[in-house]
C-alpha cells in the first residue's frame, strides 16, 4: 500500500493567459443579476447569469456526471466565462484548463493525459489533528558527545529546543534525526515551528513577529507567537489534488519521512504514473473519506476547443463523467455542425460532439457583442496596459472589433501604443490605430492576400 504523506503545496498551473488578467469574476449582484460592468466583464449578461448558477449548482456539489458546454463565436469570451467560474469558487477549489489539441502528444497516450488532467482538477483537503509541539524557537543548542563508535570527531547525542507561547516555555530535548530537519528547513532562533509529537516531522511556519522590524527588505511571513500551551493538539489542513498524490508516490523515494519527500517534490523527475498506481492512491484516499480524515473537493476541467477531441476520448469523457469523484467539466467550442474527429462517416454533430455527451451538457450561449460594449472592453484592457486613448481612437477600434473580432482589436492595443509612445505622444491617437491597421493583418484580409497570390508568399 503507498503511504500518503504531507505534500508541499504545488502550485497546479500558472493561469496563462495575460489576455485575461482583467477579469476578476462573473460580476453578479446577490440574486444572481448580471451589473452591466463588474468584475471585469461588460456585458454578455444572460450568459454570465447562467454561469452563476452554475457556480451554485457546483457549490451545492448538484452537478456530478454533467458538463457545461460554453458555446459561441471566436472572442465572445468562453475562455473568460470559465475563468471567472474558477474565481467565483475560489482558490481552493482546483482549476484546471487544457486545449483540446494538448491531449495529443507522441510520447503519452492521450486518454492517459486526460486522465492525469482529471485527477489534476479533482481536490482534497486532508484535516488532521495532530500532537504537536509548538512556539517561537528560544533556544537551539545541539549537545555534542563523544563518538561511540570510536573513531575521530564528535557525534550529537541530541539537541535542545526551547518553545515559547503566550502561555509559557517548554524545553524539548530531541533526537539528532529532528537536528537535521531543524537544519534542512533552516530553522534559527525567532522562528515559529511546530514539531509533530508522533513522527518528529518538523515544520517552519514562520518569523515570529516580535522580530517583524529587524529588517525592512524580506521576504518573510511574520506569525504572531502561537497561543496556548506548547504541548497541544492542532488540526492541520492542506489542500492537494488527487495527481499531486499521484506525482508524490510515483517517485523513487529516498525514505519515508515526510521530509525527503518534500525534497522529492523539489527535483521534478519524469516517472510513470500507472494504472496500478492511481488506483492504490484512490483506496487510501477514500479509505482518509470514510475515517473522516479528508474530504473531497471536485473542482473544474476546462477543456477549450473541445471538437479537436477524437470519438476515443469522447468516449473516455463520457465514462470519467459517471466516476463518482468527477470534476465539473466545461468545455467550449466554436463550431457548429462538425464533424467528430476520429470517425469515418462524414456526419455532421452539433459543435463536433457526440450525440450521447450532448445530452448530458448545459449548454451556455455566449453573443457577439456590440460597439458600446466593444468600447468599454477596450477601454478596459487600455487601462491595465497603461494607456490612454483618445475618444477617437476608442471608436476606431471598436469598429475594427465588430467588423473583424474583438480579439484583433485588443491585440492593436499593445502596439498602437508603441507607436505612440516612440512618437513621443502620451496618448494613443487614431493615426496610431491606422498605422498599426496597415502593419498588421487581420485573419480576413491575410487570406484575401495569400488567395490572391496563388500560392505564393
Ligand atoms: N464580456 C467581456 N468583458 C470583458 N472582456 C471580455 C469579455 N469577453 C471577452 N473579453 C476579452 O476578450 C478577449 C477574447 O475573449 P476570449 O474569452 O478569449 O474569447 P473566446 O474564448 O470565446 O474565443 C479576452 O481578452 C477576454 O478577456
Ligand atoms: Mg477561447
Amino acid at each position: 500500500m503507498v503511504q500518503i504523506s504531507e505534500v508541499k503545496d504545488v502550485q497546479s498551473r500558472e493561469s496563462r493567459t495575460a489576455a485575461h488578467t482583467h477579469i476578476k469574476g462573473l460580476g453578479l449582484d446577490e440574486h444572481g443579476i448580471a451589473k452591466r460592468v463588474e468584475g471585469g466583464f461588460v456585458g454578455q449578461a444572460d450568459a454570465r447569469e447562467a454561469c452563476g448558477i452554475i457556480v451554485d449548482l457546483i457549490k451545492s456539489k448538484k452537478m456530478s456526471g454533467k458538463a457545461i458546454l460554453l458555446a459561441g463565436a471566436p472572442g465572445t469570451g468562453k475562455t473568460a466565462l470559465a475563468l471567472a467560474i474558477s474565481q467565483e469558487l475560489g482558490p481552493k477549489v482546483p482549476f484546471c484548463p487544457i486545449v483540446g489539441s494538448e491531449l495529443f502528444s507522441a510520447e503519452i497516450k492521450k486518454t492517459s493525459v486526460l486522465m492525469e488532467n482529471f485527477r489534476r482538477a479533482i481536490g482534497l483537503r486532508i484535516k488532521e489533528t495532530k500532537e504537536v509541539y509548538e512556539g517561537e524557537v528560544i533556544e537551539l543548542t545541539p549537545e555534542e558527545a563523544e563518538n561511540p563508535l570510536g573513531g575521530y570527531g564528535k557525534t550529537i547525542s541530541h539537541v535542545i529546543v526551547g518553545l515559547k507561547t503566550a502561555k509559557g516555555t517548554k524545553n524539548l530535548r530531541l533526537d539528532p534525526s529532528i537536528y537535521e530537519s531543524i537544519q534542512k528547513e533552516r530553522i534559527s532562533v525567532g522562528d515559529v515551528i511546530y514539531i509533530e509529537a508522533n513522527t518528529g516531522a518538523v515544520k517552519r511556519v514562520g518569523r515570529s513577529d516580535a522580530y517583524a522590524t529587524e529588517f525592512d527588505l524580506e521576504a518573510e511571513e511574520y506569525v504572531p507567537l502561537p497561543k496556548g500551551e506548547v504541548h497541544k493538539k492542532k488540526e492541520i489542513v492542506q489542500d492537494v489534488t488527487l495527481h499531486d498524490l499521484d506525482v508524490a508516490n510515483a517517485r523513487p523515494q529516498g525514505g519515508q519521512d515526510v521530509l525527503s519527500m518534500m525534497g522529492q517534490l523539489l527535483k521534478p523527475r519524469k516517472t510513470e504514473i500507472t494504472d496500478k498506481l492511481r488506483s492504490e492512491v484512490n483506496k487510501v484516499v477514500s479509505k482518509y473519506i470514510d475515517q473522516g480524515v479528508a474530504e473531497l473537493v471536485p473542482g473544474v476541467l476546462f477543456i477549450d476547443e473541445v471538437n479537436m477531441l477524437d470519438i476515443e476520448c469522447f468516449t473516455y469523457l463520457n465514462r470519467a463523467l459517471e466516476s463518482s469523484i468527477a470534476p465539473i467539466v466545461v468545455l467550449a467550442s466554436n463550431r457548429g455542425m462538425t464533424s467528430i474527429r476520429g470517425t469515418d462517416d462524414e456526419t455532421k454533430a452539433p459543435h463536433g460532439c457526440p450525440r450521447d455527451l450532448i445530452d448530458r451538457l448545459l449548454i451556455v450561449k455566449t453573443l457577439p457583442y456590440n460597439q458600446e460594449e466593444i468600447k468599454t472592453i477596450i477601454n478596459k484592457r487600455a487601462s491595465l496596459e497603461g494607456l490612454s486613448v483618445t475618444q477617437e481612437a476608442l471608436d476606431s477600434l471598436s469598429v475594427h472589433g465588430i467588423n473583424v473580432s474583438l480579439r484583433y482589436a485588443l491585440q492593436l492595443l499593445a502596439p498602437a501604443g508603441i507607436l505612440s509612445k516612440t512618437a513621443g505622444r502620451t496618448e494613443v491617437t487614431n493615426e496610431d490605430v491606422q498605422e498599426c491597421e496597415v502593419l498588421f493583418l487581420d485573419s480576413r484580409r491575410s487570406i484575401k492576400i495569400l488567395e490572391e497570390s496563388k500560392g505564393y508568399l
